[in-house]
């Protein structure tokens, strides 16, 4: 489909719509973008139908940019509906509301937010590091993987039932845990993870609200995502290579270390969500591809690989790269994209403080004691710990031994 083409050097200019019922917001956007980014094809629209109608016509865009509050069709359904119908088109929400978390939680089809009334650098900041995001995943890969015919895996349904349920303001926990309580096997998950060192809950919290009480709302959300996982990528049988049960063990505890590193951070949740999906690629592989998965891990085992060479050589795509595309497409925000598609990086790949503390919860998973060394490619780097506090690392340490039950003696 031509809206899904990657832009690449030497591609035609990106094309981005702007969509505000304000006639005089449109114009300032448009003076600025011709002085800042004259390379840009940029349309406008003042209402979600017009924008509709102006994708439906084409070219195709590249990126959606939308106000939030519109008389008629609002910039939350515009964006959904640009979602169902374009996938690989990057949405952006335009609001006065300051607080990203309530933002992504009305529009959850965004991948990022603008705050209104915005500053020439940061719009374009924003709409630009999107659109490199997205040059840069392997979307057509996993299209490829998935099948061709663009049916990818839809999110978890508790997941987007939970999101949905967020979306409107005046829900309240104790609407949510009967929601989360309906998925029998979520709950049962969830009442497991409850009991697991990496997170921290007072022993013996066992029924659910008392763990929703103590994570939050946004860490409930994170962990119905990343264990809801199974849903959308059911594997029939387990390749050799993959254990779903110390999969999820793996996945919760670099979700639980990332948390730990930034705790009392506001970006704390997210590095719990990042970490949690972080190796989400590999349950896709397993689900879609089980023979290749294999291959890949024979691999492994024969040349000593790395698994992401290995997986580089098999399929021309990490399990990294893969995940960050496919959460892309559902709507993850672009920071948690980015943390889970530079899990395998090197410190200048990590773009925030949560990227990197999921890389270095990932290396702490493996090996609670590993070095923190610029020389050792298996050790952390100094520069993976910009922003997180030395007493964080050593808090995590201990709990990373604590949940392999390596403590010492
Ligand atoms: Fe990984
Ligand atoms: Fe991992």
């Amino acid at each position: 489909m031509a809206d899904e083409r990657q832009p690449q050097t030497g591609a035609p200019a990106p094309r981005v719509l702007f969509v505000d019922d304000e006639p005089l917001v449109l114009r300032s956007v448009r003076r600025l973008l011709a002085l800042r980014q004259p390379g840009w094809d940029v349309a406008f629209a003042e209402s979600g139908t017009e924008a509709l109608e102006l994708v439906a016509r084409g070219p195709a865009v590249d990126a959606v940019v939308s106000d939030m509050n519109m008389p008629g069709m609002s910039g939350a359904a515009l964006l959904a509906r640009i979602q169902a119908e374009h996938p690989a088109t990057i949405r952006i929400v335009l609001s006065g509301q300051s607080d990203p978390v309530q933002v992504f939680r009305a529009v959850p089809s965004a991948h990022q937010f603008i705050r209104k009334p915005f500053e020439a650098g940061a719009l374009e900041a924003t709409i630009a590091g999107a659109l490199a995001v997205r040059a840069r995943l392997p979307t057509d890969a996993l299209r490829a993987l998935v099948g061709g015919a663009g049916i990818l895996p839809a999110p978890p349904s508790t997941y987007l039932r939970l999101t949905h349920a967020l979306s409107r303001d005046e829900t309240s926990l104790a609407e949510l845990v009967p929601l989360v309580e309906s998925d029998v096997a979520l709950t049962a998950r969830l009442l497991q993870i409850g009991a697991s060192p990496v997170l921290g809950l007072p022993r013996g919290s066992v029924d659910l609200l008392g763990i929703v009480l103590h994570l939050g709302v946004d860490a409930l959300r994170a962990l119905v995502l990343g264990f809801g996982l199974a849903q959308a990528f059911p594997v029939a049988r387990p390749p050799r290579g993959l254990s779903l049960g110390e999969f999820e063990a793996h996945s919760l505890c670099v979700g639980g270390l990332a948390r730990t590193l930034l705790r009392g951070d506001p970006a704390a949740d997210d590095a719990l969500l990042a970490g949690v999906l972080h190796d989400s690629g590999r349950l896709l592989l397993a689900a879609v591809a089980p023979a290749r998965f294999a291959e890949i891990d024979e691999l492994v085992a024969r040349e000593s690989l790395p698994p992401p060479s290995a997986e580089l050589r098999v399929l021309g795509v990490t399990h990294a790269g893969l995940a960050a595309a496919l959460f892309a497409l559902w709507g993850i925000p672009i920071g948690i994209v980015e943390a889970v598609e530079t899990h395998h990086g090197t410190p200048d790949q990590m773009r925030s403080k949560v990227a990197r503390a999921v890389h270095v919860a990932n290396r702490l998973a493996h090996d609670p004691d590993v070095p923190v060394d610029a020389e050792n490619a298996a050790g952390i780097h100094p520069a993976a710990l910009d922003g997180i506090a030395a007493a964080a690392l050593a808090r995590a340490r201990a709990t990373a031994r604590d949940a392999l039950g390596t403590a010492a003696a």
